[in-house]
């Protein structure tokens, strides 16, 4: 939803232009997080007639993406770039509007006051927000803008005027504020009464502290992925020899909050990740975490963990938007998910993230796949094979519809939660219902240290590597890849699955080769999109194990080139859908050589029959298709469980090319943001 990002230098002098600089990068990092507005906090110029201890902070918010900001910082005459700054904490924040249009006045950081004693970045949504703001009003506290994060830089200065005595601490304040605070959030404080001290806290939304210091770090590596529940929990673990309740001893020191890890990883490896309820508070360079309302010794311990992502991972590179750059990573990406888990000499599968809770997961009553958006498709994707090779009722789940009914959940159920980024805020509600329900929760993330990939008994990582642009893509293909590998762990010991099985696994070991020929249709698809882009609609039809793909396909079409684009299952033709068909609507149809095949060229003869003109999407050299002189885009085959990977892939091009083509802007589609953390 929103970015995070602040930086603070501690004995490490920073000019004023270096530490815009990187605060302008880190939130450049995050902008896929939301982009319609931005701002910062940074120390003002000196000694001013309304100072407080001698410190000003001034506050420059603008209304639009982070480019427009960064224009404005240098428009600030009052501000010296030269000056250097030994110690110094600024704050950066990059919005995704919930309450209140995007402008300036509604963009963080938010005040206290028009002193600027306390300002706050936020992300998440303060759910009681109105009655602390009627509250605040009868105290006198004026509010400018219409967010619901106003509150808490308000809320802390009524709490710092109404303090018994004056020894109350920054980070002491913190808590005493959020005990107040319902919904979700991520805060980072700054305040003139505590110059070069920073506060943090998270409840629900996503915080990491990046530390990169001279000194010499306690590190524990976490893997990438779940080996088995005892090393995943591991990470929570308090007797740990490799952890620790505060870093620095006073000397040089940097410390960087981010939202995701992608903001942090060109300063540092070193990070640390906030928990729920943590406060993290930077005094004198020592950084300190403790936990609200905790008991006298009992002080939190935290790992300081080492990345695992490299900075190349999170650049364009030569490509012309990360969304592209991510299509094309695919025959690389699904490898990585299956790295280390198939062995195609044996056969075999093992997810190490599950392998201790099989027995239990085989014994239970229903699987339930629970996501949202694209994460969701990946379930609808997989549902058939699931059910083939687990012989369980498999049920698919929106994250929103299934909270809304309250659906009924028992202990012997096995609910996956399917999230790219581990964050998505129904899909974390959802998986907190079935946990409060005692059913066993299983991840599939492409997080690591995500609220989802901690609150899980146990799970999957993707392993897709950072996924930035808007349109998800590489994450579907291997979230698809991750619950195919499931479903044949499941069957390893089923002798009448084993044909099956084989077949299966021989179309994963050609995955990669294949999406890699399916990427060589670029430049076709590119001239199918230029026939196309004008039209305001497009229908995307299939059945069985392609369903999936035009759901996703459709989504993809919708989300960044903003046609209308629907998913439809060709067996609901003529209960609808066929009235829309006629010589001028855009239809995609796809018609695979599988299960599904008779009743596909069925729905194609009900197209054509109303002077329909589909494009079809179908297996090379089908010669039934390719006899007539219908538009095609010919795949490879594999086996049929496996082809809406495949399928995917030309309808994600499509949706890049017809984006481009209309001039819009690939990885900042209007109205959306990449981590939805907001019910
Ligand atoms: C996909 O292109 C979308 N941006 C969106 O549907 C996304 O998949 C959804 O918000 C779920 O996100 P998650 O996988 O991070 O939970």
């Amino acid at each position: 939803m929103c970015g995070i990002f602040a930086y603070l230098n501690y004995c490490v002098p920073r000019t004023r232009k270096e530490i815009f600089e990187t605060l302008v990068k880190g939130l450049q990092r995050l902008e896929y997080r939301g982009y319609d507005s931005a701002g910062i906090a940074v120390d003002g110029p000196g000694k001013t007639t309304t100072d407080i201890n001698g410190n000003t902070i001034c506050l420059i918010k603008k209304k639009g993406k982070v480019k427009a900001l960064d224009e404005e910082l240098y428009k600030k005459d009052s501000l010296d770039l030269d000056e250097e700054l030994g110690t110094h904490f600024g704050l950066a924040h990059t919005r995704w509007a919930t309450h209140g249009e995007p402008s300036a006045i509604n963009s963080h950081p938010h005040r206290s006051d028009k002193n600027n004693e306390f300002v706050v970045i936020h992300n998440g949504i303060i759910t009681n927000y109105k009655e602390l703001k009627e509250y605040l009003v009868i105290k006198g506290y004026e509010f400018e803008s219409e967010t619901d994060t106003e509150v808490i830089p308000k809320l802390v200065k009524y709490v710092y005027d109404n303090r018994e005595n004056d020894g109350v601490g920054f980070s002491t304040l913190v808590e005493r504020v959020i005990q107040q605070l319902e919904g979700a959030f991520a805060l980072v404080f700054k305040s003139r009464h505590f110059p070069g001290e920073a506060v943090a806290t998270r409840r629900g939304s996503p915080l990491l502290i990046g530390v990169r210091s001279e000194q010499e770090l306690l590190t524990e590596n976490i893997p990438i992925q779940y080996n088995s529940v005892q090393e995943k929990n591991s990470r929570n673990r308090s007797d740990s020899t490799n952890s620790i309740n505060s870093v620095g001893d006073g000397s040089a020191v940097e410390y960087y909050f981010a939202s995701d890890a992608s903001a942090i990883i060109e300063h540092t490896k070193k990070v640390l990740y906030m928990e729920d309820d943590d406060i993290a508070l930077v005094a004198d360079g020592k950084l300190s975490i403790h936990r609200i309302n905790r008991q006298a010794g009992e002080d939190p311990v935290r790992a300081i963990q080492t990345l695992q992502m490299e900075l190349q991972q999170i650049m364009k590179g030569n490509f012309q938007s990360f969304m592209q750059k991510e299509i094309f990573e695919q025959p690389d990406s699904v490898v990585n998910t299956m790295r280390g888990r198939i062995c195609f000499d044996s056969n075999t599968v093992v997810l190490g993230g599950l392998k201790d809770h099989l027995k239990e997961i085989k014994r239970c009553r229903r699987l339930m796949m629970i996501g949202c958006g694209t994460s969701f498709h990946a379930a609808v994707a997989t549902r058939q094979i699931l059910e083939e090779l687990t012989e369980v009722p498999v049920m698919v789940e929106l994250a929103s519809d299934f909270l809304d009914r309250s659906t009924p959940v028992f202990r012997d159920d096995v609910c996956f939660f399917i999230s790219q980024s581990g964050e998505t805020a129904d899909t974390l509600m959802a998986l907190r219902y079935c946990k409060d329900h005692s059913a066993l929760t299983v991840g599939i993330t492409n997080t690591v240290g995500s609220s989802i990939c901690r609150e899980t008994d146990c799970g999957v990582h993707i392993n897709a590597g950072p996924e930035i642009g808007v349109a998800s893509t590489k994450a579907y293909t291997s979230q698809f890849v991750a619950l195919v590998m499931f479903a044949l762990m499941m069957s390893e010991d089923r002798l009448s699955l084993q044909t099956r099985r084989l077949e299966i696994i021989n179309g994963l070991r050609m995955l990669s080769e294949l999406i890699n020929k399916v990427l060589g249709l670029d430049e076709k698809i590119k001239d199918i999109a230029n026939e196309m882009y004008q039209n305001r609609s497009l229908l995307v039809m299939g059945r069985g194990f392609n369903y999936a793909t035009c759901l996703e396909g459709a989504l993809k079409i919708k989300e960044i080139t903003y046609m209308h684009s629907e998913g439809i299952l060709a067996g609901e033709l003529k209960h609808g859908p066929l009235a829309l068909i006629d010589k001028d609507m855009p239809v995609i149809m796809i018609i695979m050589r599988d299960g599904c095949y008779t009743k596909c060229q069925n729905a194609l003869q009900q197209v054509t029959a109303r002077s329909g003109r589909p494009i079809i999407i179908c297996c090379q050299d089908d010669p039934e298709i390719t006899k007539n002189a219908y538009q095609t885009i010919e795949l490879p085959h594999i086996v049929d469980c496996l082809q809406g990977i495949l399928s995917v892939i030309p309808l994600q091009l499509l949706s890049f090319h017809l984006a481009v083509l209309r001039g819009y802007d690939v990885d900042f589609p209007r109205n959306l943001a990449k981590s939805v953390t907001v019910e």
